[in-house]
């Protein structure tokens, strides 16, 4: 399979944008869609591409296994473990093993941002030491127990019989007979729910409190996770949403075999893991300004909250309620002033600006307070490189000397001011004494007001 990665990053490394690029070369709209899906063009095509920007072949494209790296969590849905539950904002395990290529058994790898554990899980199944922090408590728990079952079946000393026996006995129910007693099982979750949604969930809530084996107990807890957005009235397109009229009859999916079906993924990645030695993992801490690591850590392999407004706790409510880590929706307040800001949910408009100075961001907010549609924006943004700045000196302290940070990121745009997220970072991580040592542009993202923006993988080392 052909990749075009090469083409983006010879975009960047030229600052010429792929409209440009389109208008120069007469490339039409559906070839350049083309390039965006990696799809076969012709060779006329790169060749005009070559000539416009003087440049090989090889700069624009390569064979997919030269350099998979895939920025985005897609390839995962057909990864063991990793699958369980699908983390949109999460990236893939082959970005994680190229990044890990040079590594070997004892060494010590760590993501402060670890999400659904795709760094932690990726070096463990590769017999490395995988650490980890993460604030959001349903994040956490996904994490910890993709990692201790894939750890207990490579080592071959898993007991799947009792989520064997729920499968069967899911699959035996009749739920239709028990619709018509189920009451408000929710409180005001229940809203997102159709009455098969609602009814299943609350069976499967019962399941879990009924279980007494606590490792089968949290199987089942992750099959109620994953399972629980599939079935209900919500949809995830960035953020979570209500699905409309026409998006309905595709993403409402039914209980019954939306659950088994992800049962009999859990057990057929367990009973088919290869047995082999597992590295060792550890959740650090919550927050990863909370961390405590002193020089123990080989590789960093990480990828903070992107600065574009996503609000991390939101977008995991229905698991949140359903696993019982909140009642109502507004305890989700509470959670919002955790973790790095990065939504307009953190901020509140009376809070002030951190200090901007040191920071030296003080045009791009004076930019973004003449420009932006909600006073909120400016302060998110100071917010988001003061947060970053103190989980930056937290990755510095944890990394040995000549260790490694690999860190993907993406820039932004507010109200039509870019934001060089990725630049401002590169800043203060050589300022905490990491020397750059490249990059690599993974692909080129399209703002809704058409800006150009880019998500690359930038590494450094610590002198
Ligand atoms: C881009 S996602 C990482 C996804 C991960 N790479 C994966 O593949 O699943 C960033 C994560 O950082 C978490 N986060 C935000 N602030 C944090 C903080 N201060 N400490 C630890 N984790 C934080 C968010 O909850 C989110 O899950």
């Amino acid at each position: 399979m052909v990749s075009y990665l090469p083409l983006w990053e010879t975009l960047s490394r030229l600052g010429v944008s792929k409209t440009f690029l389109a208008e120069a070369a007469g490339i039409t709209p559906s070839t350049m869609a083309r390039f965006s899906r990696n799809e076969n063009v012709s060779l006329t095509t790169i060749e005009k591409i070559c000539e416009t920007l003087n440049v090989q072949i090889e700069d624009v494209v390569m064979r997919e296994n030269q350099g998979s790296l895939h920025g985005t969590f897609r390839p995962n849905k057909h990864e063991p473990v990793h699958r369980w539950y699908p983390y949109l904002e999460g990236y893939s395990r082959q970005l994680v093993e190229y990044e890990l290529r040079d590594r070997n058994p004892g060494d010590v790898v760590y993501d402060p941002f670890a999400g659904s554990g795709t760094t932690p899980l990726t070096a463990v199944m590769n017999g490395i030491d995988g650490l980890y922090s993460e604030v959001n408590p349903v994040m956490r728990f996904i994490s910890d127990v993709k990692l201790s079952c894939a750890v207990h079946a490579m080592d071959g000393d898993i007991d799947l019989s009792g989520l064997r026996r729920w499968r069967d006995r899911i699959a035996s129910i009749n739920f239709n007979d028990i619709n018509s007693h189920q009451g408000n099982a929710l409180g005001d979750f229940s809203r997102f729910f159709d009455a098969d949604g609602l009814v299943g969930i609350q069976f499967l809530r019962e399941c879990i409190d009924e279980e007494t084996d606590e490792s089968t107990k949290d199987l089942l807890k992750v099959v109620l996770a994953s399972i629980v957005v599939p079935v209900s009235l919500m949809i995830r397109r960035g953020d979570l949403r209500f699905a409309n009229a026409g998006e309905r009859d595709k993403s409402v999916l039914p209980f019954q075999d939306t659950t088994i079906s992800k049962i009999d993924e859990l057990l057929q990645d367990l009973e088919r893991m290869e047995k082999s030695e597992p590295g060792a993992f550890r959740f650090v801490s919550e927050d990863v300004r909370d961390s405590n690591l002193d020089e123990c850590v080989d590789v960093v392999v990480t990828s903070p909250p992107y600065l574009n407004g996503t609000n991390y706790f939101r977008n995991t409510k229905l698991e949140m309620r359903v696993l019982d880590i909140i009642e109502s929706e507004n305890e989700l307040g509470g959670f919002y002033q955790r973790g790095i800001t990065a939504g307009i949910n953190n901020v509140s408009s009376r809070r002030e600006y951190p200090c901007l100075d040191e920071l030296e961001l003080d045009d791009l907010v004076e930019r973004l307070q003449g420009k932006s549609y909600d006073t909120r924006i400016p302060v998110m943004v100071a917010g988001y490189f003061a947060d970053m700045k103190q989980a930056i000196d937290k990755i510095r302290s944890a990394l040995k000397p000549h260790g490694i940070l690999s860190f993907d990121i993406g820039d932004s745009q507010f109200a039509g001011v870019h934001v060089p997220t990725h630049s401002i970072l590169d800043g203060m991580i050589q300022q905490a004494g990491l020397r750059p040592l490249g990059e690599t542009v993974l692909r080129a993202r399209r703002s809704r007001n058409g800006m150009t923006l880019t998500q690359r993988v930038m590494r450094y080392v610590k002198e």
